[in-house]
């Protein structure tokens, strides 16, 4: 009886996400291999066997990727040029490739006045002049690429009270839609064993929330308080995630905001 050996799985571009991509996939006893342009700088605690050296700009490095790998791409697809150099390297029919999107790719016209703000699903229009979205899209249709649109990422050391402490956000009625980073790391998993070749898929909790409510939510909860309102005239958008929840099948482990974020700050906070 022939016995199925699973492909090698590598994550390109190893930082945030893709270190979260790595200790799950290890927790579930698979071998990924993860990559970094300096890996002795950037992945020094990473086995010496699952580290390698991969720059997009630099094609001398491309062959360090083992034959035959599946992928998960976890920077930006861009530029076109080195992407479709580096596509035509790999024998793309016989491989599984997850590449991370972003949902700014639905920011095509001027907003309307709708509020609140339409749901969107993957049937949306995206901005093709957008240069990441030239390198998802080539990805998408020529190399059978599954292409994740992410929402904005959140987790420890990346803490949206943080953000409204600093001043970088501030209440407004602007919708905004958010993913916790073991939820984005675990389906960037689910989306190499069952996500459709050639497929988009939006990656979001499926509650946007407004700054407004969001702020006003840590100042009761955590006393965080935010600097001034700021009129804002965009509405931002609310992303479905009901292809997720559906076609992949993903089961969210936290859905909810705010008792993620008390998870967080006890976190990080120690
Ligand atoms: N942050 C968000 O809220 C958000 C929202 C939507 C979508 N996204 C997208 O989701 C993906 C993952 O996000 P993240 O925040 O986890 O990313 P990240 O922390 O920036 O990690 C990506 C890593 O890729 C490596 N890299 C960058 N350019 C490269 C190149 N030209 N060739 C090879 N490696 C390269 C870098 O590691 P080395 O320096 O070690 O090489 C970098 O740390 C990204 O595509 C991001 O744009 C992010």
């Amino acid at each position: 009886m022939t016995q199925h050996i699973p492909s090698p799985l590598v994550v390109l571009g190893s930082g945030y996400t893709g270190r979260i991509v790595h200790s799950i996939g290890a927790s579930q006893g698979k071998a990924v291999h993860v990559t970094s342009r300096s890996p002795l700088n950037n992945l020094a605690d990473i086995p010496s066997e699952y580290r390698l050296r991969f720059d997009l700009e630099q094609p001398s490095t491309w062959p360090n990727i083992p034959a035959g790998a599946d992928f998960i791409w976890c920077f930006p697809a861009t530029p076109l040029e080195q992407v479709q150099a580096f596509a035509r390297t790999l024998d793309t029919t016989a491989r599984r490739i997850v590449v991370l999107g972003s949902t700014s790719a639905y920011e095509v016209t001027d907003q309307s006045n709708e509020y609140p703000p339409p749901w969107i699903d993957e049937s949306a229009p995206i901005d093709l002049t957008k240069p990441r979205v030239q390198g998802e899209e080539f990805l998408r249709t020529n190399c059978g690429a599954t292409v994740l649109r992410v929402a904005g990422i959140y987790g420890p050391g990346r803490n949206p009270l943080d953000w409204i402490r600093q001043g970088r956000v501030s209440p407004s009625r602007k919708y905004v839609n958010l993913i916790h980073v073991e939820d984005l790391a675990a389906i960037c998993l689910a989306a190499i064993e069952k996500g459709k070749p050639g497929e988009a898929y939006n990656i979001s909790d499926g509650a946007p929330h407004t700054w407004d409510e969001i702020c006003a939510t840590a100042q009761q909860r955590w006393s965080v308080t935010a600097t001034a309102s700021k009129e804002d005239r965009f509405t931002g958008k609310r992303i479905s995630n009901a292809k997720l929840r559906t076609e992949l099948g993903y089961v969210l482990k936290h859905p909810d905001l705010y008792e993620a974020l008390a998870l967080i700050e006890s976190l990080d906070r120690v």
